[in-house]
């Protein structure tokens, strides 16, 4: 009897509704596990190639050399939103910083991905910000919250950015190595890894995950012969399967592709008038107007306005489902002590 109706609540809180997410909480930090898109400077203190160290990135940053854009890129605008400040680099704080930093980090890192074979030189796989944000977790977060009731709270209210998996879709960064499965079976790979991480992050206490697809479909051909489009399509329902198993968890996902086929079917709505050229191509010129531009550099990288568009589409709008952003952040957290 009383086993039933545990498994009746651990059932109806699987499929509890939008509805469910009303009080009122608030963020206490944004953590932070990506590639170039949202490396804000971890890459600059590493051997790699894959260094954003040159005019004109962040040139709307005050030239401070980090991020892979001219300006902001999406964790920067989502931390704004919640209020709290740019998550800095994880390498570029000094020891003493990262026991002081209590309103989070970002651990993401260009060129890598979620495999440990994808990256060009030195640069933070998925298993090293994992492991870096263990180290925050068991070694700095414990001097600034020292109580580990409010420590615990502090993770289970934070929120955490996981949009990696661009470079294992990448030839160059991954080294071929998708082209040795079928798409199919590639894409399981990924999100077996994806998965057994965000376990490692939900052990630690996290418990509010915005995870992304992958961006190197283009959206006027997102058809199976774009491989990444695997591992979108599988996304959402292995992510349900793990909130059925982490007992509290919650997931929301992050359309990508969706978000830029909407801006490229009506860029005049969004203010670009150039949703082809990219507004720096290496080597070549500056574009006049860096908000009329979707495209940053020849890499994949967007501008600080597309980025800006996408944030708010994730936090406010449909672009992030089943949960935007500001409902995640709301959800109430159900209490482990
Ligand atoms: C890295 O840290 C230095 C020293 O605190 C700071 O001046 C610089 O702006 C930081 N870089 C970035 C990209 O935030
Ligand atoms: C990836 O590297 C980490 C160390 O950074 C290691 O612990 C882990 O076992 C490796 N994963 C795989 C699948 O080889
Ligand atoms: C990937 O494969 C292509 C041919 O399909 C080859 O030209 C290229 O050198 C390979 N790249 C790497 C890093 O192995
Ligand atoms: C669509 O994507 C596939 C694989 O990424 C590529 O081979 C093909 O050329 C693309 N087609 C168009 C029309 O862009």
């Amino acid at each position: 009897m009383e086993n039933s109706i545990k498994l009746m609540l651990f059932l109806s809180f699987c499929f509890v509704s939008n509805q469910a997410l009303l009080a009122n909480a608030s963020v206490p930090a944004l953590y932070v596990f990506g590639d170039s898109h949202l490396d804000p400077g971890n890459n600059m203190h590493l051997n790699t190639p894959a260094k954003p160290n040159r005019w004109p990135y962040a040139i709307d940053f005050h030239n401070i050399r980090g991020r892979f854009t001219n300006g902001r890129n999406m964790a920067d605008f989502i931390a704004s939103y919640l209020d709290l400040p740019f998550p800095p680099a994880y390498l570029n704080l000094s020891d003493s910083e990262r026991s002081q930093t209590t309103t989070g980090i970002s651990y993401a890192s260009a060129s890598c991905g979620i495999l440990n074979t994808t990256g060009a030189g030195e640069c933070l796989t998925l298993a090293k910000q994992v492991g870096c944000f263990t180290s925050t977790v068991k070694n700095d977060l414990p001097l600034a919250i020292k109580d580990q009731e409010k420590l615990q709270d502090h993770l289970a209210n934070s929120l955490y950015l996981v949009f990696i998996g661009n470079n294992d879709y990448h030839d160059a960064m991954s080294h071929n190595v998708s082209n040795k499965f079928s798409p199919d079976k590639y894409a399981d790979i990924l999100l077996d890894e994806v998965t057994k991480h965000i376990k490692t992050l939900y052990d630690l206490g996290a418990r509010k995950f915005v995870v992304s697809g992958i961006s190197s479909c283009q959206p006027h051909n997102y058809t199976k012969d774009c491989k990444s489009r695997y591992f979108a399509d599988k996304l959402p329902q292995r992510l349900q399967e793990l909130r059925c198993t982490l007992s509290g968890s919650l997931f929301t996902v992050y359309d990508v592709v969706n978000v830029y086929k909407k801006i490229t079917d009506n860029p005049q709505k969004y203010g670009f008038t150039n949703i082809q050229d990219p507004c720096y191509p290496e080597g070549g010129s500056l574009c006049k107007d860096r908000k009329k531009y979707l495209r940053f550099d020849q890499y994949s990288h967007q501008t600080e306005a597309a980025y800006e568009i996408a944030s708010k589409d994730c936090f406010y709008g449909q672009a992030c489902s089943p949960y935007s952003i500001l409902e995640l952040a709301k959800a109430p957290i159900i209490s482990h002590h």
